[in-house]
């Protein structure tokens, strides 16, 4: 059942966050589904303007509605991540998503507010939410790259001002994680102090942290082992999932994880396997693998096992 998050927020709030996974084929759309039935958890797959063109969105959307059938227990949302302005349309007019970001960070503060609310009035006149982002991660994601000394922490003394100017439903902030596997780099940390002072700004606004891979030591060396050069990669401690939704992180965005599981198993299959050419043994292998990621990683976010209380408290 797809919901918008608003609900899936309120139900969270404070307690738990909700995983946004990025999906791109089928085997992980089949993967994220198993997951989350497995470990009956709430959750949010999220779509990326690369994933929307990577085969089409007709096809993805497609693969989307196939395992809403497939899995009619799951309650999920459809979230547009990393919006600019043409792809938040896009998705509003297409009365699929549920939900859309848009990324207007790169902006000034004034620009980044108009465009934020334009958004935020067209979604809202078609029942969807908004989710924006203040302040800047470091990282590269597919239309911004933004180096560690270019990142700026979000202001927690502009979050009111930017929330009640929008009328956003959900705000990402910048408080010290960025996106792919080399996190950390330097004397980078997350800052709960600075998540504490936007709680305080903005109690009981939803809140979500971007750029929260975990990036396992384990993971990366098999996939070293392998035959692969991820040296120096490093993510975000899982354990600090819980604190970070006590201080109103209701949505935790994951995808540098989920590529790292396909590298390894494809890696480690193909080594052991040099014989073997077709795609299906591996696909099975890579689902399984990735359901089995996805049920331990609710566990962090504390939706693992909160399916049912949702269902009633949407009902
Ligand atoms: O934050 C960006 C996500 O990791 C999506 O990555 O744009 O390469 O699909 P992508
Ligand atoms: P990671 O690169 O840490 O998985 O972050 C993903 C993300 O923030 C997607 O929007
Ligand atoms: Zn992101």
């Amino acid at each position: 059942m797809i919901v918008t998050t608003k609900k899936l927020f309120e139900h969270a709030y404070g307690k738990y966050a909700i995983g946004a996974y990025n999906i791109n084929n089928a085997e992980q759309i089949i993967g994220l589904f198993k997951g989350n039935i497995k470990s009956q958890a709430p959750f949010i797959v999220q779509i990326s303007k690369g994933a929307r063109s990577y085969t089409s969105t007709i096809m993805l959307e497609g693969l989307i509605r196939s395992a809403d059938a497939m899995f009619p227990e799951a309650i999920f949302a459809v979230h547009l991540d990393h919006g600019d302005e043409k792809t938040c349309y896009d998705c509003i007019e297409s009365g699929f998503y549920s939900s859309v970001m848009i990324d207007a960070s790169s902006e000034s503060y004034e620009e980044n507010v108009a465009i934020s609310k334009r958004i935020a009035d067209a979604a809202h006149a078609k029942g969807l939410v908004v989710e924006a982002e203040l302040g800047q991660l470091g990282g590269v994601e597919e239309h911004v790259s933004v180096s560690e000394s270019e990142a700026k922490l979000t202001d927690p003394d502009s979050v009111k001002d930017f929330v009640s100017k929008t009328n956003v439903d959900s705000l990402a902030v910048a408080i010290g994680t960025s996106h792919g596997a080399f996190k950390f780099s330097g004397s980078q940390s997350l800052h709960f102090d600075v998540l504490a002072e936007i709680q305080k700004r903005v109690p009981g606004f939803p809140l979500v942290m971007h750029g929260s891979s975990s990036v396992p030591q384990d993971e990366v060396a098999r996939i070293n082992a392998a035959g692969g050069n991820l040296k120096g990669a490093k993510g975000v401690d899982d354990n600090q999932f819980k604190r970070a939704a006590e201080l109103g992180v209701t949505k935790i965005n994951i995808d540098t994880d989920g590529r790292l599981v396909w590298t390894r198993v494809h890696r480690e299959y193909f080594l052991e396997h040099p014989e073997n050419f077709d795609l299906r043994p591996i696909g099975k292998v890579f689902m399984e693998e990735y359901a089995n990621f996805i049920a331990a990683k609710n566990e962090k976010l504390g939706s693992a096992g909160q399916l049912e209380s949702v269902r009633k408290f949407l009902s």
